[in-house]
């Protein structure tokens, strides 16, 4: 069984997709374990960066090849899809010229908005309350059912949540074992993080109740809290400077040292100069400049990989 985790803050510009890729990228590089990533932003960025703007515009629009989006898709035509139809294999790139074997994608598609509106709609009518839950449940499986499919084919499911919260986002939640939340040390970005923490145990209780209520066979399995990684951190001497420091502190003070990432990334124009050759920084002798710095942040995320695979398993 795959562990699956949901990157998850209500705050764009984070880290979510950067820390997503380079988490695959690094559990594949040196724990040779098998991803599948899951681009649930219709911002597509997690798309881009995995196999190029360019490539993924041929792909979608004009190949057609299925996305997140089909999947849905199927659900409201009342049809079946296979998740062999919408994986897409050996695309996401490793290196110049180079492709991960180990790698896997299902991409995101900027339709998703429209589609939650749709979702949200869709009711589907039972003999009682208790069978039109058990419709809820299902409609709020159509993630959990295309993993499930595939669960011996994976080590980690790795989902790119936006950074809102709808009901295909309540879907990736409701398919992970994890949620993890990319931080940055700023005010701003901390203050609400307690708040993702109070979401997910309301949105575990709900789910509970309706599970036990609704029937269904077997239970609902919490999506536990996998912990906070700080990203874009500046460092002074041996570890963060003060500013950042004192609100990493806060945080940990807020909600205890456990809740927070020992291991930590820095910032530094290597992620962005990888991102524009839609490599990870794990490639960084490919890059044509801010090679130093890719380096520098690889050893960062290694270690942020190692400390994920303790945490989680
Ligand atoms: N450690 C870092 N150092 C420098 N730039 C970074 C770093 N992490 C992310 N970025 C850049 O910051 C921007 C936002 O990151 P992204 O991963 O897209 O955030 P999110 O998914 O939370 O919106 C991107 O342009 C990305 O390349
Ligand atoms: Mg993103």
């Amino acid at each position: 069984m795959p562990k699956i985790i949901s990157m998850i803050n209500w705050k764009g510009g984070v880290g979510k997709t950067t820390l997503t890729l380079h988490l695959a990228a690094g559990l594949a590089l040196r724990h040779s374990k098998r991803i599948l990533l899951i681009d649930l932003d219709p911002q597509c960025n997690l798309s881009f960066l995995a196999i190029g703007a360019g490539a993924y515009i041929d792909h979608t629009y004009k190949n057609k090849f299925p996305t997140l989006k089909t999947i849905f898709d199927a659900y409201f035509d009342r049809s079946t899809i296979n998740a062999s139809d919408v994986i897409l294999k050996k695309r996401v790139r490793a290196s110049a010229g180079r492709v991960f074997t180990n790698v896997d994608v299902i991409l995101s598609h900027q339709e998703l908005t429209l589609l939650d509106m749709k979702l949200a709609r869709e009711k589907r009518s039972g003999r009682d309350h208790r069978e039109e839950t058990k419709f809820e449940i299902e409609k709020i499986s159509i993630i959990k059912s295309i993993i499930d499919s595939v669960s011996d084919e994976y080590d980690y499911v790795l989902i790119d949540c936006p950074p809102n919260v709808n009901l295909v986002t309540q879907s990736a939640f409701f398919a992970s074992d994890y949620y993890v939340v990319p931080a940055i040390p700023d005010f701003l970005s901390t203050v609400g993080i307690a708040l993702i923490n109070q979401y997910m145990d309301q949105f575990n209780s709900d789910y509970q109740s309706m599970w036990g209520y609704s029937g269904l066979a077997g239970s609902y399995a919490d999506t536990q809290f996998g912990g906070i990684i700080f990203n874009m951190v500046d460092e002074y001497g041996e570890g963060p400077k003060k500013g950042h420091r004192g609100i990493i502190n806060n945080l940990k003070a807020e909600l205890g040292d456990s809740a927070i990432f020992k291991n930590y990334v820095t910032d530094g124009d290597g992620v962005s100069t990888a991102a524009e050759m839609n490599l990870p920084v794990f490639a960084h002798r490919d890059l044509p400049r801010a090679q130093q710095n890719a380096f520098k942040q690889a050893n960062y995320l290694d270690n942020v990989v190692d400390e994920f695979m303790s945490r989680i398993g």
